[in-house]
């Protein structure tokens, strides 16, 4: 369970007030889900089932089956999202659509009791399981639209955005606020889709795409994103059909 003090400095950040709810704090209210619905893979994460089976089970499975074979492991993911966001002691974290809160639980260890790591997903169900995981002074949860996250400009140190974006009715809108609440200097790392080029696999990767409501990005296309926004030091990584991308702003805007 969050303590006070750690929920406090998450609420000084936020844009507008939000209630205290099952251990974490909820700007959504009653609506059932962040922003307009995208289809089968968004509405599945609401569902109470599959958070109790999904940082053990699908993910990793799933996560697989779409890395292929040479893709990095769980341990990896956390580990390359860790170290490509120069987490240190004191850092201000976002973890975008953070699911169970895997990789927020791994953030709050890299930022230390002086830091705060935050972990914000829609689904209410995600958020619950994500606050029973978690023993860690440096982690706070919030129910938010990732799209447009309700926090004060220039106030976080990095985010991250793992196996999401693809769901978002505007994914660009949401690289827009990803942009505008990180400091100067501030890095990011996205692990979404990418469409193979081979036209047959790429026919493959669309119809897949629209029967599970996911977008699929090409290759380059998240990388071009960033440098459009002021990214520098962009990096790409590609395994399956997805794509592993970071980058930093300039110090100074
Ligand atoms: C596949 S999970 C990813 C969880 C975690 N980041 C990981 O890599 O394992 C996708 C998450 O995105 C959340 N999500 C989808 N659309 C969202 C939106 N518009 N706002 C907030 N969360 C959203 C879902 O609730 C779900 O928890």
């Amino acid at each position: 369970m969050p303590d006070h003090r750690t929920r406090q400095h998450l609420a000084d950040l936020l844009l507008e007030p939000a209630t205290a709810a099952g251990g974490f704090l909820d700007t959504l209210g009653d609506a059932p889900q962040a922003g307009p619905a995208t289809g089968l893979a968004q509405r599945l994460m609401r569902t109470t089932l599959l958070p109790q089976v999904y940082e053990r089970y699908w993910r990793p499975v799933l996560g697989r089956v779409l890395k292929g074979p040479g893709g990095p492991t769980m341990t990896g993911e956390v580990e390359s999202a860790t170290g490509l966001l120069a987490l240190r002691p004191g850092h201000v974290v976002l973890d975008v659509a953070c699911g169970t809160g895997r990789f927020t639980r791994a953030f709050g260890d890299a930022v230390g009791p002086d830091g705060l790591a935050i972990g914000l997903d829609g689904a209410r169900s995600m958020l619950v399981r994500a606050v029973e995981e978690t023993d860690s002074p440096a982690v706070a949860y919030l129910r938010a639209d990732a799209v447009e996250p309700p926090l004060k400009s220039s106030t976080v140190d990095a985010i991250c955005c793992f196996a999401a974006l693809h769901m978002f009715a505007e994914p660009e809108r949401a690289l827009d606020s990803f942009t505008r609440i990180l400091r100067p200097g501030g890095r990011i790392v996205l692990l979404t889709s990418a469409r193979r080029d081979w036209p047959p696999a790429r026919i493959a990767d669309t119809a897949a795409g629209i029967i599970s409501g996911q977008r699929m990005f090409d290759r380059g296309e998240i990388a071009a994103s960033l440098r459009a926004r002021g990214f520098t030091d962009v990096g790409e990584q590609y395994f399956g059909v997805a794509q592993m991308v970071s980058g930093r702003l300039p110090d100074v805007r």
